[in-house]
């Protein structure tokens, strides 16, 4: 049942947009992060120490193993929290499931997936809901714990600052190729291997540094979540593309026309934000737009400090970080992508 799965099943950035527009946003002095920053999961105050981060996440499957995708999904859900310095604790299950299609059996592997995922996570699942549906659909609504002075956004990027991203790209591309079988088995093992990697260890090397914007990257692809960092910090975003870590035979997969359509309405998203440098590689600047399941972190990171937290990610066993970018004064477009 793995035809449309993992993040790349959003609806469309623009869609969304149109939605949200006729939503009036709640007013009250302890919401202290909301949707109008597009952050990744909303932060309520409960008092001078103590705020609460709230996100839920919830797809079709990126992988035919019931029990891998249970463990993604739910990584993939607790990362908002971590994308915010948050700390999660709790999480309820959001399941839907076609009961009379598939066996009990793969219901009881995708929760036993989430539920071992979310216990490394150090998160208790105490709850969920359930509801008979084609095809199946698994997540978690996840609570955290935050310091009200500690959180990170999208709006803590600042002109000087390097951009580091966690985790390789190509995993919309991987996955793709998956299901029209065009690609090795050892990228596909390698895709799932980082769909499945917490974002934990980077966020508390963003707690160690003080790092104060970041984002995690998901169905908006690269492109699309640094186009809401830079309009939330209201600055310009560069994106050196050649600098970015791929998955395996990602690049030359596009070169055989594996380009999910989930990438084009990314572009068409983003499209009125970029300015894209003359002798910007096609293949390259599709790998922007490809939606990531359960990516890796986006931070931005002051200069001095750059290297340090690039020392530190590796350390701590992301050994593909990597600065893509930078963070300039607002300059015409916000989003400026180069080889
Ligand atoms: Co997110
Ligand atoms: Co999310
Ligand atoms: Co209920």
């Amino acid at each position: 049942m793995v035809e449309y799965g993992g993040c790349s099943a959003k609806i469309s950035p623009k869609q969304l947009e149109e939605i949200l527009k006729y939503l009036p946003l709640p007013i009250d002095p302890n919401i202290l992060v909301d949707i109008d920053t597009h952050d990744d999961a909303g932060v309520y105050r409960v008092n001078d120490n103590l705020a609460l981060v709230l996100t839920t996440d919830f797809f079709p499957p990126v992988c035919s193993d019931p029990y891998e995708f249970g463990q993604i999904a739910a990584a993939n859900s607790i990362s908002d929290v971590y994308a915010m310095g948050g700390d999660p604790v709790l999480a309820l299950n959001i399941m839907m499931f076609p009961a009379a299609k598939l066996p009990m059996e793969a219901y009881a592997e995708i929760m036993k997936g989430g539920y071992d995922k979310a216990s490394e996570a150090g998160v208790r699942i105490i709850g969920g809901h359930t509801i008979d549906d084609f095809p199946p659909k698994y997540g978690l609504a996840v609570v955290g714990y935050v310091n009200p002075a500690k959180i990170i956004t999208n709006s803590g990027a600042h002109p000087g600052d390097n951009l580091i991203l966690t985790k390789p790209l190509g995993t919309g591309i991987i996955m793709a190729a998956q299901r029209l079988k065009m690609v090795s088995e050892a990228d596909i093992l390698e895709a799932k291997r980082l769909m499945k990697l917490l974002n934990k260890s980077g966020a508390e090397v963003m707690k160690k540094h003080d790092i104060k914007g970041a984002t995690d990257i998901t169905g908006f692809g690269l492109a699309g979540h640094a186009l809401k960092m830079a309009m939330a910090s209201k600055v310009s975003v560069t994106l050196n593309m050649g600098k970015v870590p791929l998955i395996g035979s990602t690049y030359h997969l596009i070169d055989d026309g594996c380009i999910p359509g989930a990438s084009f309405r990314n572009l068409e998203f983003v499209d009125e934000h970029l300015l894209s440098s003359p002798g910007l590689d096609y293949n390259l600047k599709m790998i922007a737009f490809d939606a990531q399941t359960s990516g890796g972190l986006l931070m931005s990171a002051p200069a001095d400090k750059t290297e340090a937290v690039l020392a530190d990610l590796h350390k701590a066993g992301l050994e593909s970080a990597s600065i893509i970018g930078t963070v300039i004064k607002r300059d015409g477009k916000y989003l400026h992508l180069s080889s």
